[in-house]
């Protein structure tokens, strides 16, 4: 499967990439296509040290421009900033196949003097499922996912995550490929959370966690249904 990531020079972008060249060409999106490039083969250097010489990567890590790597995903991950859906998904909803899943682990969040807070709630702003949906219709295709995965523990290859990870979508044939992609994550539980609509209590679980980590000095913590 092709798996573009969106602005995937990031944190994020790093650790999907990671765990699912094991299986998948992944390729990593940036606004510059040199610069994703170049990560890209860091990534790729990356993960043969990390992975070691018994453990075959079947897949790859390639690097490209957004848009470029749009056209030729079968999966996208926006994994961008809540700032920029709108400017880049006015952009990737031109080029993107009609089959093209689209998946948004998207967090609308500040810090304040308060702590961490959900943007949506305190700006009158719209969850970020909801306003990729718009922007990327039909929105069927969208799905919501990964919000409470710590990046530093994703980009740990060696590490089982033990954590669910909130999942929304409004077609059940999507909702099951992004499990797939998801279980292949070691540890990583997907949890179905109901449509899209619901995406913001996924969304607002991230502000949550990271106030009870900064106040209790808990590190990278995860969320899990028990
Ligand atoms: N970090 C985490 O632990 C974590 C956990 C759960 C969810 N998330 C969510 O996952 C997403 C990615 O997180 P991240 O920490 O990897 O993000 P990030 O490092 O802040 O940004 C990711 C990439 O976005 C691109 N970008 C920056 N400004 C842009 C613009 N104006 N237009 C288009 N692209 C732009 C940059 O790529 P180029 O400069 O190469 O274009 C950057 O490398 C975020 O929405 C975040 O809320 C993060």
């Amino acid at each position: 499967m092709k798996i573009g990531i969106v602005g995937g020079t990031g944190g994020m972008g790093e650790g999907f990439a990671l765990r699912w060249c094991l299986k998948h060409d992944v390729i990593i999106g940036s606004r510059e296509a040199r610069k994703a490039k170049e990560v890209a083969e860091n990534y790729t250097n990356t993960a043969k040290q990390a992975y070691g010489p018994n453990v075959t990567i079947a897949g790859s890590i390639t690097g490209d421009d957004n848009i470029s790597l749009a056209k030729n995903s079968d999966v996208l991950i926006l994994s961008i900033p809540y700032e920029f859906i709108d400017d880049m998904c006015s952009q990737l909803s031109k080029v993107v196949s009609n089959d093209c899943i689209v998946v948004c682990p998207i967090v609308p969040m500040t810090r304040t003097d308060k702590g961490f807070t959900y943007i949506p709630l305190e700006d009158a702003k719209r969850p970020a499922g909801e306003l990729v949906a718009e922007r990327m219709a039909p929105r069927s295709r969208v799905v919501s996912a990964f919000h409470t995965i710590s990046e530093v523990k994703l980009k740990k290859v060696d590490l089982s995550l033990e954590a669910d990870t909130y999942v929304c979508g409004d077609d059940p044939a999507v909702v099951a490929k992004l499990n797939q992609l998801a279980s292949e994550i070691a540890g990583l539980r997907p949890v179905y959370l109901g449509p899209l609509s619901l995406s913001y209590q996924a969304e607002v679980l991230t502000p949550m966690l990271l106030n009870a980590a900064k106040q209790n000095k808990l590190k990278h913590p995860s969320l899990r249904l028990v």
